[in-house]
């Protein structure tokens, strides 16, 4: 029996939270510990693999809030969730490359997955200034610009759902006595235990309700980070807005969705995130939410285009032609380009919103 199966045999039945944190976090049986995750050849692709001018992009937003804040001599840059250290690579590099920049920069790494920290170190051997933090509080007091690409769609999340005007929460449990398969098991809960979650989602219209567990300690230390250190935050990932909650979590593997309950050891564990949640944390915290686009909007606002078309001058057709089709995956709206958004939070005074207006 893998960890999972010993837990069920024990309790009965996980919570899905707690199924999703062991298949994608455990040491011994973790996706995110295990497997060859990104890329073409592996299960997903995220858009710093589809091609550095994403990161580029981020990069001039980066410095352009740099000159906004009056060129502090010392910033830090801190990622949430850097997978393979593909992104922070990205943008060192072409950070270095802006002339205008003229700051002591340290970048703070903030990674779950010890496999995954591992491959970052050997892939940022060249850089300097690279510290790896489990408590982001650990920041130093400099200017903090946060960043996160698919960061929070990789929480184990919580789902209730209703029947019959009862709550159950979502959870895991041996499909018969022979106890080879796993199956979802409904847990009935008191219906009080679900208001919490009405400061998110109108509980009397929602069937479903998904919610990351864990995201608000991050929104508060985001939030404390923001305050304290002249911060911002800009995140990309996947997701909706609004108060009436869906069902979307799903199994991902070599870019296909399979069956959660037959492939979990296997595959990425993922869902959309409902940003409201975000939002609400925030603005509670007093932190203001300074944009939400799609990332086509974003890029193109960047200036991706232009920034092409001054790649493409004295390159060869292959080159070309593969530039464009990167684009056209990061913003073509049938692609990249309208299910990902761009979301960014800071102060409440912070008039900063170049890539949202
Ligand atoms: C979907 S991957 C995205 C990786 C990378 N940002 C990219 O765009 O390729 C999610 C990343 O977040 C990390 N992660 C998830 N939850 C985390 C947590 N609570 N603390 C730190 N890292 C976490 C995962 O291990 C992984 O590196």
């Amino acid at each position: 029996m893998n960890r999972i199966e010993k837990l069920i045999n024990k309790k009965k039945f996980i919570p899905l939270n707690q199924f999703i944190n062991i298949a994608l976090y455990d040491k011994k049986l973790g996706y995110y510990q295990n497997k060859k995750i990104f890329g073409r050849n592996g299960d997903f692709i995220t858009s710093p693999f589809i091609s550095s001018i994403f990161s580029e992009m981020i990069s001039v937003w980066i410095v352009s809030y740099w000159i906004y804040i009056k060129k502090p001599k010392k910033i830090n840059i801190l990622e949430l969730g850097p997978g393979i250290g593909l992104m922070i690579k990205q943008i060192i590099n072409s950070i270095k490359k802006i002339k205008t920049f003229d700051a002591k920069l340290t970048v703070y790494l903030h990674e779950k997955s010890e496999k995954l920290i591992k491959i970052q170190k050997k892939n940022l051997s060249d850089f300097k200034n690279i510290i790896w933090v489990k408590n982001i509080n650990k920041v130093n007091q400099n200017p903090t610009i946060i960043v996160a690409n698919e960061f929070f769609d990789a929480f184990p999340i919580k789902q209730f759902f209703k029947e019959s005007n009862n709550w159950y929460e979502q959870c895991i449990g041996f499909k018969n006595s022979n106890k080879k398969n796993i199956t979802y098991y409904k847990n009935k809960i008191n219906n009080n235990s679900i208001k919490k979650y009405s400061k998110f989602y109108n509980i009397n219209k929602s069937k479903i309700l998904e919610y990351p567990n864990n995201i608000e300690t991050y929104v508060n230390s985001i939030s404390r980070i923001i305050k304290n250190n002249n911060g911002i935050f800009l995140m990309f990932d996947y997701g909706y807005s609004s108060i009436v909650g869906k069902n979307t979590i799903r199994a991902i593997k070599k870019h296909r969705v399979v069956d959660l309950l037959k492939e979990y050891t296997d595959c990425d564990i993922t869902f959309d995130i409902n940003f409201n949640i975000l939002k609400n944390i925030f603005k509670r915290n007093n932190i203001q939410n300074i944009g939400t686009v799609s990332q086509n909007f974003f890029l193109q606002k960047l200036g991706i285009m232009e920034r092409a078309d001054r790649i493409i001058k004295n390159q060869d057709a292959v080159t070309i032609k593969n530039l464009i089709l990167s684009i056209n995956k990061l913003i073509n709206p049938k692609e990249m380009g309208n299910a990902f958004h761009a979301l960014a939070f800071s102060n409440k005074n912070c008039k900063f919103n170049l890539g949202f207006i």
